[in-house]
Protein backbone atom coordinates (compact mmCIF):
# COMPACT_ATOMS: atom_id res chain seq x y z
CA UNK A 1 0.00 0.00 0.00
CA UNK A 2 1.19 3.51 -0.83
CA UNK A 3 3.03 5.10 2.57
CA UNK A 4 1.04 8.27 2.74
CA UNK A 5 -1.88 5.97 2.56
CA UNK A 6 -0.77 4.37 5.14
CA UNK A 7 -0.08 7.48 7.22
CA UNK A 8 -3.14 8.45 6.75
CA UNK A 9 -4.95 5.74 7.75
CA UNK A 10 -2.77 5.35 11.06
CA UNK A 11 -3.76 9.36 11.47
CA UNK A 12 -6.69 9.06 11.22
CA UNK A 13 -7.73 5.90 13.30
CA UNK A 14 -5.24 7.38 16.48
CA UNK A 15 -7.67 10.62 16.08
CA UNK A 16 -10.27 8.06 16.49
CA UNK A 17 -9.16 5.78 19.31
CA UNK A 18 -11.24 5.80 22.44
CA UNK A 19 -12.47 2.80 23.80
CA UNK A 20 -16.22 2.34 22.54
CA UNK A 21 -18.54 3.50 25.39
CA UNK A 22 -22.07 4.27 24.98
CA UNK A 23 -23.63 8.17 26.11
CA UNK A 24 -23.08 7.42 29.84
CA UNK A 25 -19.67 6.68 29.65
CA UNK A 26 -19.93 2.89 30.36
CA UNK A 27 -18.30 0.56 28.14
CA UNK A 28 -19.86 -1.10 25.45
CA UNK A 29 -18.09 -4.35 25.10
CA UNK A 30 -20.54 -6.36 27.37
CA UNK A 31 -18.08 -8.51 29.52
CA UNK A 32 -20.83 -11.80 30.04
CA UNK A 33 -20.84 -12.34 26.04
CA UNK A 34 -16.86 -13.12 26.16
CA UNK A 35 -16.56 -15.63 29.16
CA UNK A 36 -13.31 -17.79 28.83
CA UNK A 37 -14.23 -20.73 26.86
CA UNK A 38 -11.10 -23.44 26.30
CA UNK A 39 -10.70 -23.92 22.70
CA UNK A 40 -12.09 -27.06 21.26
CA UNK A 41 -9.84 -30.07 19.05
CA UNK A 42 -10.76 -28.12 15.59
CA UNK A 43 -10.09 -24.87 17.02
CA UNK A 44 -6.80 -23.24 16.46
CA UNK A 45 -4.25 -20.91 17.40
CA UNK A 46 -1.01 -19.04 17.15
CA UNK A 47 2.32 -18.80 19.52
CA UNK A 48 0.94 -15.20 20.43
CA UNK A 49 -0.71 -15.16 23.97
CA UNK A 50 -2.78 -12.13 23.09
CA UNK A 51 -4.72 -13.52 20.30
CA UNK A 52 -5.27 -16.62 21.85
CA UNK A 53 -6.47 -15.14 24.93
CA UNK A 54 -8.79 -13.02 22.79
CA UNK A 55 -9.99 -16.04 21.01
CA UNK A 56 -10.87 -18.01 24.19
CA UNK A 57 -12.95 -14.97 25.05
CA UNK A 58 -14.53 -14.71 21.94
CA UNK A 59 -12.80 -11.27 21.03
CA UNK A 60 -11.63 -13.34 18.01
CA UNK A 61 -13.56 -16.31 16.11
CA UNK A 62 -13.47 -18.95 18.53
CA UNK A 63 -12.07 -21.65 16.76
CA UNK A 64 -9.11 -18.86 15.67
CA UNK A 65 -10.38 -19.53 11.66
CA UNK A 66 -11.38 -16.78 8.98
CA UNK A 67 -10.15 -13.68 11.11
CA UNK A 68 -10.18 -10.87 8.45
CA UNK A 69 -7.89 -7.97 9.07
CA UNK A 70 -11.24 -5.89 10.68
CA UNK A 71 -11.82 -8.73 12.75
CA UNK A 72 -8.03 -8.27 13.77
CA UNK A 73 -8.06 -4.66 14.25
CA UNK A 74 -11.93 -4.41 16.37
CA UNK A 75 -10.11 -7.78 18.71
CA UNK A 76 -7.79 -5.71 19.38
CA UNK A 77 -9.59 -2.93 20.28
CA UNK A 78 -12.34 -4.30 21.60
CA UNK A 79 -10.46 -7.15 24.30
CA UNK A 80 -7.47 -4.86 24.70
CA UNK A 81 -8.19 -1.50 24.38
CA UNK A 82 -5.31 -1.72 21.40
CA UNK A 83 -5.71 1.35 19.59
CA UNK A 84 -7.09 1.10 15.60
CA UNK A 85 -3.58 2.57 14.91
CA UNK A 86 -1.85 -0.49 16.45
CA UNK A 87 -3.68 -3.17 15.09
CA UNK A 88 -3.94 -1.43 11.34
CA UNK A 89 -0.59 -1.67 11.50
CA UNK A 90 0.36 -4.61 13.09
CA UNK A 91 -2.88 -6.44 10.67
CA UNK A 92 -1.34 -5.08 7.33
CA UNK A 93 2.21 -6.40 8.40
CA UNK A 94 1.08 -9.91 9.58
CA UNK A 95 -1.42 -10.34 6.40
CA UNK A 96 1.71 -8.86 4.11
CA UNK A 97 3.61 -12.10 5.66
CA UNK A 98 1.19 -14.25 3.88
CA UNK A 99 0.71 -12.35 0.76
CA UNK A 100 -2.23 -10.83 2.19
CA UNK A 101 -5.07 -13.36 1.75
CA UNK A 102 -8.65 -12.76 2.51
CA UNK A 103 -8.79 -14.23 5.93
CA UNK A 104 -6.08 -15.78 7.97
CA UNK A 105 -6.38 -18.68 10.41
CA UNK A 106 -4.00 -18.36 13.81
CA UNK A 107 -2.12 -21.32 13.18
CA UNK A 108 -0.97 -19.76 10.20
CA UNK A 109 0.85 -17.30 12.23
CA UNK A 110 2.66 -20.83 13.58
CA UNK A 111 5.21 -20.37 10.28
CA UNK A 112 8.75 -20.45 11.67
CA UNK A 113 10.46 -17.08 10.74
CA UNK A 114 7.42 -15.28 9.27
CA UNK A 115 6.40 -13.50 12.35
CA UNK A 116 7.20 -16.85 14.81
CA UNK A 117 10.83 -15.77 15.42
CA UNK A 118 13.81 -18.21 18.01
CA UNK A 119 14.48 -17.19 21.97
CA UNK A 120 10.97 -17.09 22.64
CA UNK A 121 10.17 -15.75 26.50
CA UNK A 122 7.90 -18.86 26.57
CA UNK A 123 8.24 -21.30 23.45
CA UNK A 124 11.14 -23.40 22.17
CA UNK A 125 13.03 -22.45 19.08
CA UNK A 126 11.62 -24.46 16.03
CA UNK A 127 14.42 -26.60 15.67
CA UNK A 128 14.56 -27.44 19.36
CA UNK A 129 10.62 -28.57 19.77
CA UNK A 130 7.34 -26.85 19.23
CA UNK A 131 7.04 -23.48 19.19
CA UNK A 132 3.93 -23.03 19.27
CA UNK A 133 2.19 -24.01 23.03
CA UNK A 134 3.75 -22.42 26.07
CA UNK A 135 6.61 -24.64 27.42
CA UNK A 136 6.04 -24.58 31.55
CA UNK A 137 9.45 -24.42 32.31
CA UNK A 138 9.87 -21.41 30.01
CA UNK A 139 7.30 -19.78 31.67
CA UNK A 140 8.43 -20.73 35.38
CA UNK A 141 11.59 -18.89 34.29
CA UNK A 142 10.35 -16.35 33.54
CA UNK A 143 7.75 -15.49 36.48
CA UNK A 144 11.15 -16.29 38.48
CA UNK A 145 12.61 -13.47 36.65
CA UNK A 146 10.32 -10.99 38.53
CA UNK A 147 12.94 -9.24 40.74
CA UNK A 148 10.25 -8.63 43.47
CA UNK A 149 8.26 -11.32 43.19
CA UNK A 150 5.25 -9.65 42.61
CA UNK A 151 5.15 -8.08 39.49
CA UNK A 152 7.27 -8.76 36.02
CA UNK A 153 8.50 -5.51 35.12
CA UNK A 154 9.91 -4.51 31.18
CA UNK A 155 13.01 -5.18 33.09
CA UNK A 156 12.51 -8.40 34.58
CA UNK A 157 11.17 -9.86 30.88
CA UNK A 158 14.43 -8.24 28.99
CA UNK A 159 16.37 -10.26 31.40
CA UNK A 160 14.81 -13.45 30.50
CA UNK A 161 14.86 -12.84 27.25
CA UNK A 162 18.81 -12.05 27.36
CA UNK A 163 19.39 -15.47 28.88
CA UNK A 164 16.74 -16.95 26.23
CA UNK A 165 18.81 -15.30 23.18
CA UNK A 166 22.19 -16.79 24.99
CA UNK A 167 20.53 -20.17 24.97
CA UNK A 168 19.66 -20.14 21.32
CA UNK A 169 22.67 -19.09 20.40
CA UNK A 170 24.37 -22.11 22.46
CA UNK A 171 22.14 -25.04 21.55
CA UNK A 172 20.46 -23.41 18.11
CA UNK A 173 22.14 -23.77 15.12
CA UNK A 174 20.00 -22.36 12.99
CA UNK A 175 19.59 -19.22 15.56
CA UNK A 176 18.22 -16.69 13.38
CA UNK A 177 18.12 -13.31 15.18
CA UNK A 178 18.20 -10.27 12.81
CA UNK A 179 16.42 -6.83 12.90
CA UNK A 180 13.29 -8.39 12.42
CA UNK A 181 13.10 -10.52 15.09
CA UNK A 182 14.72 -7.69 17.44
CA UNK A 183 12.46 -5.30 16.89
CA UNK A 184 9.12 -7.75 17.09
CA UNK A 185 10.77 -9.34 20.49
CA UNK A 186 11.01 -5.90 21.80
CA UNK A 187 7.58 -5.22 20.58
CA UNK A 188 6.28 -8.20 22.81
CA UNK A 189 7.49 -7.03 25.75
CA UNK A 190 6.69 -3.10 25.34
CA UNK A 191 3.10 -3.79 24.80
CA UNK A 192 2.64 -6.77 26.52
CA UNK A 193 3.43 -4.34 29.95
CA UNK A 194 1.51 -1.55 28.54
CA UNK A 195 -2.00 -3.37 27.67
CA UNK A 196 -1.72 -5.42 30.95
CA UNK A 197 -0.08 -3.17 33.70
CA UNK A 198 2.03 -0.30 33.15
CA UNK A 199 5.39 0.68 32.03
CA UNK A 200 6.26 1.75 35.41
CA UNK A 201 4.59 -0.75 37.68
CA UNK A 202 4.83 -3.97 35.70
CA UNK A 203 2.32 -6.28 34.81
CA UNK A 204 1.01 -8.36 38.07
CA UNK A 205 2.49 -11.85 38.49
CA UNK A 206 -1.37 -12.92 38.52
CA UNK A 207 -2.25 -11.58 35.70
CA UNK A 208 0.96 -12.48 33.84
CA UNK A 209 0.37 -16.07 34.60
CA UNK A 210 -2.97 -15.79 33.85
CA UNK A 211 -2.13 -14.58 30.06
CA UNK A 212 0.87 -16.27 29.22
CA UNK A 213 0.03 -19.75 30.92
CA UNK A 214 -3.71 -19.81 30.06
CA UNK A 215 -4.57 -17.39 27.96
CA UNK A 216 -6.95 -16.07 29.72
CA UNK A 217 -7.89 -12.78 31.34
CA UNK A 218 -8.01 -12.85 35.28
CA UNK A 219 -11.23 -12.76 36.43
CA UNK A 220 -12.92 -9.53 36.77
CA UNK A 221 -9.78 -7.95 34.42
CA UNK A 222 -10.60 -5.52 32.50
CA UNK A 223 -8.38 -3.48 29.88
CA UNK A 224 -7.02 -0.14 30.40
CA UNK A 225 -9.24 2.79 29.86
CA UNK A 226 -6.97 4.50 28.22
CA UNK A 227 -6.39 3.21 24.50
CA UNK A 228 -2.83 1.94 24.18
CA UNK A 229 -1.85 4.11 21.01
CA UNK A 230 1.24 3.26 18.39
CA UNK A 231 2.46 6.55 19.96
CA UNK A 232 3.29 4.88 23.41
CA UNK A 233 4.25 1.54 21.77
CA UNK A 234 7.11 2.75 19.77
CA UNK A 235 9.73 4.54 22.19
CA UNK A 236 9.31 2.12 24.45
CA UNK A 237 9.82 -0.74 21.73
CA UNK A 238 12.76 1.20 20.71
CA UNK A 239 14.06 1.26 24.57
CA UNK A 240 13.65 -2.60 24.96
CA UNK A 241 15.17 -2.91 21.47
CA UNK A 242 18.43 -0.90 22.71
CA UNK A 243 18.85 -3.72 25.74
CA UNK A 244 18.89 -6.71 23.65
C1 LIG B 1 -2.13 -8.38 14.90
C2 LIG B 1 -1.68 -8.51 16.13
C3 LIG B 1 -0.66 -9.51 16.58
C4 LIG B 1 -0.05 -10.51 15.88
C5 LIG B 1 -0.22 -10.88 14.41
C6 LIG B 1 0.82 -11.21 16.81
C7 LIG B 1 1.59 -12.31 16.51
C8 LIG B 1 2.50 -12.90 17.35
C9 LIG B 1 3.33 -14.00 17.02
C10 LIG B 1 3.36 -14.73 15.68
C11 LIG B 1 4.10 -14.28 18.10
C12 LIG B 1 5.13 -15.39 18.23
C13 LIG B 1 6.51 -14.80 18.34
C14 LIG B 1 7.46 -15.82 18.87
O1 LIG B 1 7.86 -16.69 18.14
O2 LIG B 1 7.83 -15.70 20.03
C15 LIG B 1 3.73 -13.36 19.13
C16 LIG B 1 4.30 -13.36 20.35
C17 LIG B 1 3.90 -12.53 21.34
N1 LIG B 1 2.87 -11.64 21.29
FE1 LIG B 1 1.71 -11.20 19.71
N2 LIG B 1 0.71 -10.63 18.04
C18 LIG B 1 -0.17 -9.58 17.93
C19 LIG B 1 -0.57 -8.75 18.94
C20 LIG B 1 -0.11 -8.83 20.20
C21 LIG B 1 -0.54 -7.98 21.28
C22 LIG B 1 -1.60 -6.89 21.17
C23 LIG B 1 0.16 -8.36 22.40
C24 LIG B 1 0.09 -7.88 23.81
C25 LIG B 1 -0.92 -7.30 24.33
C26 LIG B 1 1.03 -9.42 22.01
C27 LIG B 1 1.92 -10.06 22.87
C28 LIG B 1 2.81 -11.02 22.50
C29 LIG B 1 3.85 -11.54 23.38
C30 LIG B 1 4.14 -11.13 24.83
C31 LIG B 1 4.55 -12.48 22.64
C32 LIG B 1 5.79 -13.27 23.10
C33 LIG B 1 5.52 -14.68 23.52
C34 LIG B 1 6.84 -15.37 23.80
O3 LIG B 1 7.91 -14.82 23.53
O4 LIG B 1 6.79 -16.48 24.29
N3 LIG B 1 0.84 -9.70 20.69
N4 LIG B 1 2.75 -12.53 18.66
Amino acid sequence: MNKALVFAFVALFALASAYPKDRNGKFIIDPSKHDYIAPGPNDVRAPCPALNTLANHGHLPRNGKNITKTDLIYGLFNGLNVGRDIGFILAEGAFKKFDNPAVLDLEMLQKHNAIEHDASMTRNDNALGDSTVVNATLLDALIASSADGKVLNWRDMVAHRLRRQADSVERNPTFVWNEAQKEAAAGEVAIFQLVFGSWWSGVEIATADSILRHERFPDGWKPHEGTVLLADVLPLTALVRLKI
